[in-house]
């Protein structure tokens, strides 16, 4: 017989992510949390919540979540891997057209009553056939995004990760490179790896100002794989054709943030895995990761660590 569970949600979207003191009283008994991004699960938690067995993150990165805490105190940790690929490159490829296009500067336009006239060099972009895609970060969601590159424009694949892969360089005939070596030849840089200690700022002035003048970057990861002063910085030297992210530092972005005032910024508030399919697959993984685990099964989807 199945077991069976009570169950409690946060109630108020409207509220939005759960306040600190409400996280910790609310976990304080409970056997199984869900997770979002924006939960910090550390020390302190896992103090207070003695009888937690399994987190189960409502999102494939992880890093709001103290892993070695959660091992050494036995506790499993799930994501949801797979089931969000085909929504986040889908995004990140919506923010490269849009970028290239200036499709957002154009409809502001439109709707601002800017529209006077067809202009023969009005709103013109970057063609992307045959450019070179630097993928930073060849898991699951920058091998997809590559393939439809690939697929839609002709574009060479160079790659920067901490190992080979071997049937993605057969597949597309991609290239494994030197990350600064890497940020000199691409046309557009899309980041895809997950935040830890070896990708924080991992694209500081140094690098950024090593990327082609009129390169486009695309950031579907986390804010801070970006020293993002030292972007704003080159952004303001004329350094990229545009800039597309869907992840900030911090998230929400303040009011006053200099991003929001660049023309050829253009800023998605974290909606890469943000379809009805994807988040409902998401939400049924971590209900059957929870069970599997109070159940004695071992979860579909545990995280490495
Ligand atoms: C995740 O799940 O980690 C992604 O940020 C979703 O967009």
């Amino acid at each position: 017989m199945d077991p069976s569970f009570e169950l409690e949600m946060w109630p108020d979207q409207e509220k939005g992510p759960i306040d600190r003191q409400s996280l910790l009283s609310k976990c304080k008994e409970v056997d199984a949390v869900i997770t979002m991004l924006s939960d910090k699960i550390d020390k302190e938690f896992f103090d207070n919540c003695k009888n937690i067995k399994v987190i189960a993150q409502y999102a494939v990165g992880y890093n709001n979540i103290d892993t070695s805490e959660a091992k050494k105190r036995n506790i499993v940790v799930t994501n949801t891997p797979d089931v969000l690929t085909d929504a986040t490159a889908e995004l990140a490829l919506s923010l490269l057209l849009s970028c290239a296009r200036k499709i957002n500067q154009a409809s502001d336009n439109v709707k601002q009553n800017q529209w006077k006239d067809w202009e023969p060099m009005g709103f013109l972009g970057k063609s992307l056939k045959n450019t070179t895609v630097a993928i930073i970060g060849a898991g699951r969601i920058g091998q997809e995004f590559a393939r439809k590159c690939h697929g839609a424009f002709n574009s060479d694949i160079i790659y920067y990760s901490r190992s080979k892969k071997e049937n993605f360089e057969k597949e597309l005939n991609a290239k494994k490179m030197e990350l600064n070596d890497l940020l000199k030849h691409a046309d557009i840089i899309s980041l895809h790896c997950p935040l830890n200690d070896e990708t924080k700022e991992l694209l500081n002035y140094e690098r950024l100002l090593q990327c082609k003048k009129d390169a486009i970057l695309i950031n579907t990861a986390r804010g801070e794989v970006i020293n993002q002063q030292d972007l704003i910085k080159v952004i303001k030297m004329g350094h990229f054709h545009s800039v597309g992210l869907d992840v900030t530092t911090p998230e929400p972005l303040e009011g006053q943030n200099p991003l929001k005032s660049f023309d050829n910024v253009l800023i998605c508030p974290h909606i890469g895995s943000a379809t009805v399919n994807t988040r409902t697959e998401m939400g049924t993984l971590c209900a059957r990761n929870v069970k599997n685990v109070l159940s004695g099964l071992p979860p579909e989807t545990e995280v490495n660590y």
